[in-house]
């Protein structure tokens, strides 16, 4: 029956005819960008049209701003949507106010002017909106743009870089449109395929070398890339930037958030054709994308028909080559140099959890706290450099994103990170039960207001409370000579009903402390002894769920737990 099933699902596929020539967003050049948000709509279905949201002259999605490093840029942006809304440099290096997170909003009709120097490498970014509750909504109806930064070294390399000629830019969504056609933040039954916004995507490409910029802009699916007969590229970028050598491989999974730049020969393949593929089947479960997990009983349907299956994304035809083709692959291309284990002043460790450890939609936390816009979760002293352990306590994969900074993965449970994850990044993916360690340097930009976001990538994720805030302080506490563990807040016995005692886990020491119920409202608190365990009295509590939150010099840790 499954078989069958997969049978017609390819079937139906490969009936879509690709009819459509893939869209290629004009570029801005600097140093002074506008880019204006607005209400659109496109027809994508037959019947009603889908209501989007575009900046500039675009239907869907963004023009792709072409920054130089080096220089300083502002840009001019203006919200013309009837809602409130953020830009967010993704993946950029700037200042925190510039930074477009949830404390920068942009009321309707108003307007925003960041300026900043480009400081980071040649790569490929994105920008999105990013107001708390509202990124899925308005980034899933095509509010989201493409940035390139180029810089002199990587333009001495013999790399395709004709934008939309030997360099194209593809952004790649899978979305869920309701029977009315309007795209659904909440859709884990995604199914419906737009590159650059377009449906049913061809794209010619010359019979060369030709460079794709893929990034997976999608709310939850993740992306197995790969080719029509396993035919094999060349990887030269992760997010942040070039590899040390283009590694040669058939697959590249990225996750929501994630960019991968590639290289294809196509050389010899004139007249011929391949598809842009995404090989589902290889996901293991538990990554959106992957096989669907069994259900309980009576659970409302939460199934793709794309999960676990290879199917096509985008068909090539391949076309004439241009005049001063490249036709060959460089064998080396920059030199990453990952911080040094032991230069590390602080560890961290972020917990992905739920309310329970059968959760598959959500709400998720990091160290069982929901996002709050008031409670700054570290301060990060400048110059910190710091060793980030993520563990996903939950049933499902999480793409972990990091504002302000790009990291080097040290290792997956120990072991250490394939070469394709090896460049700088600032996603993740950590599936369940999977242990990750990043290390990065928090050497610029300190702002005592002002925090950079860290979140699920998965936006509804995200807009349910996935997500906390950092600020990198000149005054935080100092970095300490030897390594300050900031681990875990240990509340004991959970559920509790007299006494709760509590302990933290690490060189910290609690300051004061707080019980909040799930309104919000202070109930108890107090002042700290000082180093070893607390005990706090919580007969007085009626029976229900509590966040414990305690505030040490390093920032704020809670916790949640059940008085019975
Ligand atoms: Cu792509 Cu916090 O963002
Ligand atoms: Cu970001
Ligand atoms: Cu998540």
């Amino acid at each position: 029956m499954k078989h069958f099933l997969k049978v017609f699902l390819c079937i139906c596929t490969f009936a879509t005819e690709a009819q459509n020539a893939v869209f290629i967003p004009d570029t801005l050049s600097g140093p002074i960008y506008s880019i204006t948000m607005h209400p659109d709509s496109v027809q994508f279905f037959p019947g009603k049209k889908s209501h989007t949201f575009a900046y500039n002259t675009n239907k869907y999605l963004g023009p792709t701003l072409l920054f130089k490093k080096g220089t300083l840029v502002t840009i001019n942006v203006k919200n013309l949507v009837n809602d409130t809304t953020t830009v967010h440099w993704h993946g950029i290096h700037l200042p925190a106010k510039w930074d477009g997170g949830p404390h920068s909003p942009v009321l309707p009709n108003a307007g925003w002017n960041p300026q900043f120097k480009v400081m980071d490498h040649a790569a490929t970014f994105w920008y999105h909106p990013h107001m708390h509750m509202k990124t899925a909504e308005q980034a899933i109806k095509g509010a989201a743009g493409l940035i390139i930064v180029r810089d002199s070294a990587e333009a001495t390399l013999l790399l395709p870089r004709k934008y939309g000629i030997d360099d194209f830019p593809l952004v790649v969504q899978c979305q869920q449109y309701d029977s009315l056609n309007q795209a659904m933040p909440l859709g884990m039954r995604d199914s419906t395929l737009l590159v650059n916004g377009t449906m049913n995507p061809y794209l010619n490409a010359p019979a060369q070398v030709v460079r794709l910029r893929l990034l997976n802009a999608s709310g939850e699916r993740t992306f197995n890339f790969g080719f029509s007969a396993n035919k094999q590229f060349y990887q030269i970028a992760s997010d942040g930037g070039l590899l040390n050598a283009p590694i040669n491989t058939t697959r590249l999974r990225l996750s929501p958030g994630e960019r991968g730049e590639i290289l294809l020969n196509l050389t010899a393949m004139a007249t011929q054709t391949l598809s842009l593929m995404c090989y589902g089947s290889e996901l293991p479960m538990g990554i959106q994308g992957g096989p669907t997990m069994p259900m309980p009983p009576g659970s409302p349907p939460m199934d793709s028909p794309l999960n676990g299956i290879d199917y096509n994304i985008m068909k090539i035809n391949v076309v004439s080559p241009t005049t001063g083709s490249i036709t060959s692959i460089p064998n080396s291309l920059t030199l990453n140099t990952p911080l040094s284990e032991s230069s590390a002043n602080a560890k961290r460790k972020i917990r992905f959890t739920a309310d329970s450890a059968m959760v598959m939609d959500g709400p998720f936390y990091f160290n069982d706290s929901t996002f709050d816009i008031k409670r700054i979760d570290y301060r990060i002293p400048l110059n910190s450099t710091e060793i980030w352990t993520l563990v996903n306590k939950t049933m499902v994969a999480h793409p972990f994103h990091m504002h302000d900074v790009q990291f080097f993965l040290l290792d997956r449970n120990g072991i250490a990170v394939d070469p394709q994850e090896k460049g700088r990044k600032d996603v993740v993916l950590v599936a369940p039960e999977d242990s990750v360690r990043f290390i990065t340097k928090f050497e610029d930009f300190t702002d005592e207001q002002i925090p950079y976001m860290y979140h699920c990538h998965i936006l509804m994720h995200e807009d349910a409370g996935m997500m906390g805030q950092f600020i990198v302080s000149s005054n935080a506490l100092g970095i300490q000579k030897s390594v300050a563990v900031i681990d875990e807040l240990i509340v004991y016995p959970n559920p509790g009903s007299t006494v709760l005692l509590l302990q933290i886990n690490g060189k910290n020491t609690i300051q004061t402390y707080s019980v909040i119920d799930v309104l919000g409202k202070e109930i108890i608190n107090g002042k700290c002894a000082g180093t070893g365990i607390e005990r706090i009295d919580i007969s007085i509590l009626p029976a229900g769920v509590y966040f414990l939150r305690v505030k040490m010099p390093d920032g704020i840790l809670e916790k949640k737990f059940i008085k019975e």
